[in-house]
């Protein structure tokens, strides 16, 4: 990179390492002084966390559901949510970790997955109660005052076979959702009354600002029992996939918003130029 010096990084490095992963390469390319797409390390770092996450998003009155952080069995002795709850990989993604078996009822068996699951995983897990409504994920493009909501995906959870409870779980994404065997499992713009849709995009619009995003996202939302959206978790570096089989949700509301994929990576491309004041 020092080398080459380029313009701009177009930034998609999840990297493998440790919880600072997908803030190597950004840090890296700070050092260097060469501008980059998305997100700084705080933030990608913060939201690789989705502890640390919840924590910027309950401080600043955003809604998620209650949660504790688990590093080892004994921090099952500050148990104090109401089941069910979904236990989840600190800083994983595409629904690593994430099964059918997440979804946990009684305390009993929290005790016997989280035991199994910290050997497994080797990181700390996310414990939080159970959203039982309807599932949204929302992606979003810009900085400061000009942050445009893309048309917002539902997940339609009833074409999922009917032994899955309504999770987007590793079994949904990757068993049951085949190239061979595609699910319609998306609705984009997602069916909503103006009321809900205002508050999702609200919910949405504050979560990209406390948490400081910069120029792209995509943020999954679920209601909670009262039908209030809440906020799951924050993706600043959004999965795009460019196959639209491949059911990558960003592109997919790009593409509803009438955008390309070559439109969509240039539209994200000139936001950052923009914010570097290089254009
Ligand atoms: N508190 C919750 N209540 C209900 N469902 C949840 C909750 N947390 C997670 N889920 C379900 O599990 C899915 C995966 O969770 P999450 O988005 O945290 O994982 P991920 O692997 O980081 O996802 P991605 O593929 O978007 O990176 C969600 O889309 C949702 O269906
Ligand atoms: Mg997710």
């Amino acid at each position: 990179m020092r080398e080459i010096r380029p313009d701009i990084v177009f930034n998609v490095a999840e990297c493998a390492n440790g919880i600072s992963r997908e803030a190597q390469i950004p840090a890296m390319l700070d050092m260097l002084d060469i501008p980059y797409t998305g997100s700084d390390p705080l933030t990608l770092t913060t939201c690789l966390d989705k502890s640390r996450a919840k924590e910027v998003l309950a401080y600043n009155g955003v809604p998620t559901s209650k949660f504790l952080y688990a590093e080892n069995i004994d921090d099952l002795d500050n148990f104090n949510l109401t089941f069910p709850v979904m236990m989840k990989p600190i800083a994983e993604g595409s629904s690593k970790g994430i099964f059918n078996s997440s979804y946990v009822t009684d305390l009993t068996t929290l005790q016997e997955r989280l035991t199994e699951c910290l050997e497994i995983y080797n990181q700390p897990f996310l414990i939080e109660e159970y959203l039982p409504g309807r599932e949204f994920t929302v992606a979003l493009l810009g900085n400061d005052k000009n942050v445009e909501v893309l048309p917002i995906v539902e997940i339609n959870f009833h074409e999922l076979p009917k032994d899955l409870i309504p999770i987007y779980s590793y079994e949904a994404k990757w068993v049951a959702d085949t190239r061979d065997n595609p699910l319609n499992i998306f609705t984009c713009p997602a069916k909503l009354d103006a009321e809900l849709e205002n508050k999702i995009k609200d919910v949405a619009l504050r979560t990209y600002k406390v948490l400081r995003c910069k120029d792209w996202s995509r943020i999954d939302i679920r209601l909670d029992k009262n039908g209030e959206p809440n906020i799951i978790e924050i993706n600043p570096l959004p999965g795009i996939l460019p196959n639209p089989v491949d059911n990558s949700c960003f592109p997919k509301a790009a593409r509803a918003n009438g955008l390309t994929y070559e439109e969509m990576i240039n539209k994200v491309l000139f936001t950052a130029l923009k914010r570097h004041n290089l254009l």
